[in-house]
């Protein structure tokens, strides 16, 4: 593990050479740090510009985060990655809850000179214009307890320069004071590096995201690679996890359900087949960008939904094995065996399971509400329909008679939706080798309902 050394070295120069009010915190000892100056000018009026650092090893985190507040909700946040150029992004966010703080450019930043990634470690040098008041709150720039808050997230670094990029749910938090009137600085300038003075070029409602700066001297460091506010620029590759996600709502929410109302009201076998088949390639196509997601940031097998998933996506292997037995058993036999049962019932709780698995996947994920909500409402429907189905299937099981009905219920199932959806609710009618009490058994659904032809099974 990378210790940060150099780090530190860094930051004592940088402290050596910044204003002797400058003060910090470390939510990650020797690996994530902030410190903080405000001008005295800012401090005397009660807002103005005021100046922070945040560094981090850059190849240990996908991104970490401050922000100025007690908790997430309402706090002025600001979350910092690598943009993959050896800059750094700086998002500014406003949060709203346990939830993806949403990106906002209200809050008018620029990342000074100083700026970047060199020997191993992140560093921000932000100038935050506005920062004594926000919509969710406002701070004293001569509090003596200042709240601060912070997060991170260990990973493979985002690497984008979208300052709008989807960040995935924190390890760890601190929440920390500081006490402003030590960190009151002389001048109104960068006061992280020697003889930089501050920005003056972004004094409007402009919201630099991404700064090329490395530089270091009066003015001449500050590059604004990508104004224009929280919007994307370039370097953003695709969204990985949005078509994980949604491609996993596809296969779980959608086809598979989808695949086992149409053998029950279509009922041609061959119907089902190809709509399992499609949704199980997707499923694994949907595993492959959520592993690759989970390797880059950090969460692999480390939380329940990345577990939990390959455990549903693993298990549905059998299912079409099962499926293929209970296929050659029945039309051998004309009747269900304990196969067809498992292929059934394992069929519908691992569909279910994978369903839940989506919605930890969204909250794991803090995806916006908007997601949360389509994701409920395709997950309803084809719930709703599924039962719709399975009554519809029982409607016309209700015109067979009261006695073949018995028989019928008796013999599959004391389990109502088992029995909607029996073997003979297809017109399974086979000869070969199957015992003949029960192929009287099922006969008088082909009499009652049609061929074998109509429910696509050849003998
Ligand atoms: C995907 C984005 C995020 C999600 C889904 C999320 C979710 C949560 C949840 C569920 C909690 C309460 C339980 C826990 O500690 O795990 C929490 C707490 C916290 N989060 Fe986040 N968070 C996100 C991003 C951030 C960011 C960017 C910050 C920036 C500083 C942050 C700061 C905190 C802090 C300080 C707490 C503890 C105080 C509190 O309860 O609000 N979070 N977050
Ligand atoms: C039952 C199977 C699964 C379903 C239905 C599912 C669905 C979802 C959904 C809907 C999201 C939210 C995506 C977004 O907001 O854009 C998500 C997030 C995510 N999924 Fe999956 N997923 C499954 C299995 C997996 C597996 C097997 C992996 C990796 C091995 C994985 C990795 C991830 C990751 C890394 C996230 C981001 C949240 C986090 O860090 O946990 N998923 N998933
Ligand atoms: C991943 C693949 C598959 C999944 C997820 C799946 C799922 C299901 C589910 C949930 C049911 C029960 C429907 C209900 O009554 O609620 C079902 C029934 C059925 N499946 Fe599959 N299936 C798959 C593959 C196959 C394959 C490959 C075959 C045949 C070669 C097959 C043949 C059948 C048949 C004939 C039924 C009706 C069983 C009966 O009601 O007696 N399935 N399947």
């Amino acid at each position: 593990m990378k210790i940060l050394n150099p780090l530190l070295a860094a930051a004592s120069a940088l402290f050596a050479t910044a204003s002797a009010g400058v003060i910090g915190h470390c939510p990650v000892q020797d690996k994530f740090c902030m410190s903080i100056g405000v001008p005295e000018s800012s401090a005397a009026s009660g807002s103005g510009n005021i100046y922070f650092q945040v560094q981090s090893v850059a190849d240990q985190y996908s991104w970490v985060a401050v922000g100025t507040g007690t908790i997430m909700s309402g706090s002025n946040i600001f979350v910092f990655y690598t943009d993959g150029a050896g800059n750094v992004t700086v998002s500014t966010r406003r949060g709203t809850g346990h939830t993806l703080p949403q990106p906002q450019s209200d809050t008018r930043v620029q990342l000074l000179a100083g700026s970047g990634v060199a020997n191993g470690i992140m560093t921000a040098n932000v100038l935050c214009q506005n920062c004594e008041s926000w919509s969710g709150g406002q701070m004293d720039l001569q509090g003596k307890s200042s709240a601060w808050i912070a997060a991170w997230r260990e990973g493979s670094p985002l690497n984008t320069q979208s300052a709008d990029a989807r960040i995935t749910q924190h390890q760890d938090t601190d929440t920390f004071r500081i006490d402003l009137t030590q960190a009151t600085v002389t001048q109104d300038a960068n006061p992280f590096v020697t003889g930089a003075a501050a920005g003056t070029g972004n004094n409007g409602n402009t919201n630099s995201g991404n700064n090329s700066g490395t530089g270091a001297g009066n003015n001449g460091g500050i590059g604004v690679g990508n104004t224009g506010g929280t919007s994307s620029t370039s370097g953003s590759g695709p969204d990985m996890l949005l078509i994980h996600g949604v491609i996993m709502t596809a296969a779980f929410a959608l086809l598979y359900p989808l695949g086992s109302i149409l053998i029950v009201l279509v009922r041609k076998w061959y119907f089902h087949v190809a709509c399992q088949v499609v949704a199980f390639i997707a499923m694994w196509a949907g595993f492959g960008t959520g592993y690759t997601t989970a390797r880059n940031t950090g969460t692999l097998f480390k939380d329940g939904h990345t577990i939990f998933g390959t455990v549903v996506v693993s298990a549905m292997v059998l299912q079409p094995i099962l499926g293929s037995l209970h296929h050659h058993y029945f039309k051998k036999n004309g009747t269900r065996s304990p196969v067809s049962y498992a292929h059934i019932w394992y069929g519908r709780v691992l569909m279910l399971l994978g369903i839940v698995n989506g919605g930890v996947g969204l909250r794991a994920a803090g995806s916006p509400q908007t997601f949360t909500i389509v994701y409920a409402v395709i997950a309803a429907m084809s719930g709703v329909a599924y039962v719709a189905c399975a009554l519809v299937a029982g409607m016309r099981k209700g015109g067979g008679s009261g006695a073949e009905r018995s028989k019928e219920d008796g013999s599959y199932s004391p389990n109502s939706a088992t029995a909607d959806f029996g073997p003979n609710r297809y017109g399974y009618q086979t000869g070969q080798g199957a015992d003949t009490s029960r192929n009287q058994q099922y006969q008088f659904q082909s009499r009652g309902r049609g061929s074998d032809e109509q429910y696509g099974w050849t003998r």
